[in-house]
């Protein structure tokens, strides 16, 4: 039974998580630990017996390496070093996103075409630096891999966007883009032929694409529209595609994590995207608060800690003392601020499901370290100072 706030929040199962969801999606702002909770939780759903594969983004260097991941060939591979005695396994791909763009041009296109394509200079700049391309292809990725149906569960990272809500966006404002009325006024020309477009359209808009005839010269326009009018024919809509990608994420079996540090933004931007998926009906596992500080001796103020370090000034085995005191109140005014941010989100979202993750002594790089993050999520919820 849930009462209201100055209870602890309701922790995330994460075991049952990892024993019933299909799809995991780690979402959140950059830098709070999303590639590091993906492939926690895939090692530790592969230890537990459960075939999985974990899709990566932009893992640290000594994290990918730690997994294998020194190809960015596209294609999942055995993670070694897993132990597979409960019957699981674990595969992991880093997430190559001009190769994703470029297999689906090739896929759905005569060769002559799809050579044309990925010749075509707007091509190579959407492929590879579009804001959204990466969201767009992640999610492209995912529906690849979900249709082998080779794994019970895939995990998935999302890109190092500025905002969370990037991932949910991108795809769609990629495919307006793709879709949208400026492209086609822009191909109208070439779908038409320059006369009856002189007709339809007005001249502001004959000025416009003077100007942009301009700016970008005749031919690179002439590449613009070609590109969009080829790859129009080969997709039959580039939001269509998105659309179904989208709905992957409402399907059963799919939950999504947020991934939160105890700051302000970070939580700002968890409690954006948990109401987003609210409105957007997509199921929300709950959020991790991951890097959240502890204190080893709670029982000793802060205050009394920076009192005692005063009067313990002076030299050698005093002034030792008086500095670990002192690292100790840093630190516990650190977990108490945290804690506090914590509880804050907790009342603001009482039926949010919280685990937490303590901030490591040094970064996450091995697949040790992995299995002791997942063995935090998984942990019951430390109750809030
Ligand atoms: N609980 C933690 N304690 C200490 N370091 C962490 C923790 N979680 C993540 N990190 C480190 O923080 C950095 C960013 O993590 P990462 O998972 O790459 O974030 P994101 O994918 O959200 O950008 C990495 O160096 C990682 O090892
Ligand atoms: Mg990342």
């Amino acid at each position: 039974m849930t009462t209201p706030t100055s209870t602890p929040p309701a922790s995330l199962d994460v075991d049952a998580l990892l024993r019933d969801a299909q799809i995991i999606v780690c979402c959140g702002a950059g830098g709070v630990g999303k590639t590091t909770t993906a492939a926690a939780l895939g090692v530790r759903a592969a230890e537990q017996g459960r075939s999985v594969c974990v899709l990566t983004i932009d893992p640290a260097r000594r994290l990918a390496q730690s997994m294998g991941l020194t190809e960015l060939d596209n294609t999942p591979r055995a993670v070694s070093g897993i132990d597979t005695s409960a019957g699981g396994r674990l595969d992991a791909m880093m997430l190559d996103m001009k190769r994703t763009f470029d297999d689906i041009v090739v896929a759905h296109s005569d060769e002559a075409r799809a050579k044309a394509i990925l010749a075509n200079p707007f091509y190579v700049s959407l492929s590879s630096s579009f804001a959204g391309t990466q969201e767009y292809m992640a999610m492209e990725k995912l529906g690849q891999l979900k249709a082998k149906g080779t794994w019970d569960l895939i995990v998935v990272d999302t890109p190092p966007s500025r905002s969370a809500l990037d991932f949910l966006d991108a795809p769609q404002r990629l495919g307006r883009f793709l879709d949208g009325r400026m492209i086609r006024l822009l191909t109208a020309p070439a779908r038409a032929g320059g006369r009856a477009y002189l007709k339809v359209f007005a001249v502001g808009v004959k000025m416009f694409t003077d100007v942009l005839n301009r700016l970008l010269g005749a031919q690179a326009l002439r590449d613009l529209s070609l590109f969009v009018t080829s790859l129009e024919t080969m997709f039959g809509g580039f939001r269509e595609r998105a659309d179904q990608t989208y709905k992957l994420l409402k399907e059963r079996g799919t939950s999504f994590l947020v991934v939160a540090v105890p700051e302000r933004d970070a939580l700002r931007e968890a409690a954006y995207f948990v109401e987003r998926l609210e409105t957007e009906r997509m199921p929300l596992a709950g959020v991790v608060l991951n890097r959240v500080h502890m204190s080893g001796a709670p029982a000793l103020s802060v205050e009394r800690s920076i009192a005692a370090a005063e009067t313990l000034e002076g030299d050698g085995d005093e002034a030792y003392a008086a500095a670990a005191l002192r690292v100790h109140a840093d630190r516990l005014a650190s977990a108490i601020r945290d804690a506090r941010r914590a509880s804050q989100f907790h009342a603001a979202h009482p039926r949010v499901r919280m685990a937490e993750v303590t901030a490591q002594a040094s970064d996450v790089h091995d697949l040790e370290g992995l299995r002791r993050i997942g063995a935090e999520l998984a942990a019951e919820t430390p109750t809030a100072a």
